[in-house]
């Protein structure tokens, strides 16, 4: 079921009485919220890169210098995801071709229900082919110095001991935290090095960091300003390139929440909120779900991870759990001398202490994230 207000529409329609037609049929419902309409179509897909709609619906018969079955392709290789819903009229039959980029088609006349039902169908239908495929965690916080860092790639090693495919990207571009953790010289390549435009699979592959502990990470830029030039668009087409080569992907983050760090938490399944007794750091996380609230992430996308959850500050779990408006959904405990030291040797702590409670806590973590139980099939 697609919940009320949830797709997020752009029309490209040169013919005023066909979009008007269609405002019609959308203004008696809530369900489908259209964004914008372009009559041009070399406009298209710029925009829905900047609007980011969940379905993009295209006239066949769309005229001018981009037209209907060009703009069809365009929006096919754009990398976007973005599934394309096809109007056309009975003289010009079509059908459904994903190959094409076709993953419904509309003939006029068309009733307000079919179109809400069709939109609402391919939306479904591309969610359930993403997320079934492979899960995508971002690990985020408002506050720094919290353990993003040291979760994200202790996270990422439990998930590949757990016999998942996993991927984990360095997300705090300018610092590149992993590369700095994991001693990775400066000429190791990094997301920079992927052709901007046309991303393939073996581009990645080439560029994927395989660290001893079994897992592929796309290092960040060896230089603070470099990260500058990794564009919205570079992430997005990334991460989804990604989800299809890996059965995981875990995202370490910075604290800034900027445009790029923003396309890594829309693209993510699950933006895992790390929080510590530390009041700032409740207060920041806290202002950050309200804003994440109000753009449309569910409290299934936003969960909770205590870390350091013995060091309470004179805070208790219930003040916790009232200011956050729920139970946080993990727990990590404090293990000072061991998390250090691991760290400072560039090793995975899961790894290398596996027994340790933080590590149990780190495998529990990601046993759920992956909807495993815990000590299911362990990698040797
Ligand atoms: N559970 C833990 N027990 C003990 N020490 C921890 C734990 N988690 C993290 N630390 C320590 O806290 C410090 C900060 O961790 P980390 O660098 O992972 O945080 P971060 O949130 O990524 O920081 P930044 O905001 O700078 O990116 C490190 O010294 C790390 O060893
Ligand atoms: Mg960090």
């Amino acid at each position: 079921m697609v919940a009320p207000t949830s797709i997020r529409l752009v029309f490209a329609e040169d013919v005023p009485q066909v979009s008007q037609h269609v405002r019609n049929l959308l203004s008696v419902q809530s369900q489908v919220k259209l964004l914008e309409v372009l009559s041009d179509g070399s406009k298209v897909v710029e925009a829905t890169q900047q609007l980011r709609p969940d379905v993009v619906l295209v006239d066949l018969l769309l005229q001018g210098k981009v037209k209907g079955p060009e703009l069809i392709e365009k929006l096919r290789d754009s990398g976007l995801e973005i599934p394309v819903v096809v109007l056309t009229v009975p003289q010009h039959p079509l059908a459904r071709d994903q190959a094409r980029g076709i993953d419904a088609v509309l003939t006029l006349p068309f009733s307000g229900f079919e179109l809400v039902n069709t939109l609402a169908h391919v939306l479904s239908a591309r969610q359930a082919v993403t997320s079934g495929a492979c899960r995508v965690v971002s690990v985020f916080s408002p506050k720094g110095g919290v353990g993003k860092t040291t979760i994200a790639f202790n996270l990422a090693v439990s998930l590949g001991q757990l016999g998942v495919r996993t991927a984990l990207i360095d997300g705090s571009l300018q610092y590149g935290d992993l590369r700095a953790l994991l001693k990775v010289p400066s000429d190791v390549p990094s997301i920079l090095d992927l052709p901007t435009d046309r991303v393939q699979e073996s581009d990645l592959r080439e560029v994927m960091w395989k660290d001893p502990a079994g897992i592929d990470i796309l290092l960040a830029p060896p230089r603070v300003e470099m990260a500058e030039m990794v564009t919205v668009r570079d992430v997005e087409k990334t991460i989804s390139l990604l989800r299809r080569l890996y059965e995981a992907v875990v995202i370490d983050t910075p604290v800034v929440l900027s445009e790029i760090t923003l396309s890594f938490l829309d693209a993510s399944d699950v933006v895992l909120s790390i929080v510590t007794y530390d009041s700032t750091t409740i207060h920041n996380t806290i202002a950050v779900g309200e804003a994440f609230a109000s753009i449309g992430y569910t409290p299934e996308k936003v969960q909770y991870l205590v870390n350091r959850t013995d060091s309470t500050g004179g805070i208790s779990r219930d003040e916790l759990a009232r200011a956050l408006g729920r139970k946080p959904e993990f727990e990590v405990v404090s293990d000072g001398r061991l998390v250090v030291q691991a760290n400072n040797e560039g090793m995975p702590f899961v790894v290398s202490s596996p027994d340790a409670a933080v590590s149990r806590d780190i495998r529990r973590t990601a046993a759920a994230l992956i909807g495993r139980p815990v000590g299911a099939a362990v990698r040797p």
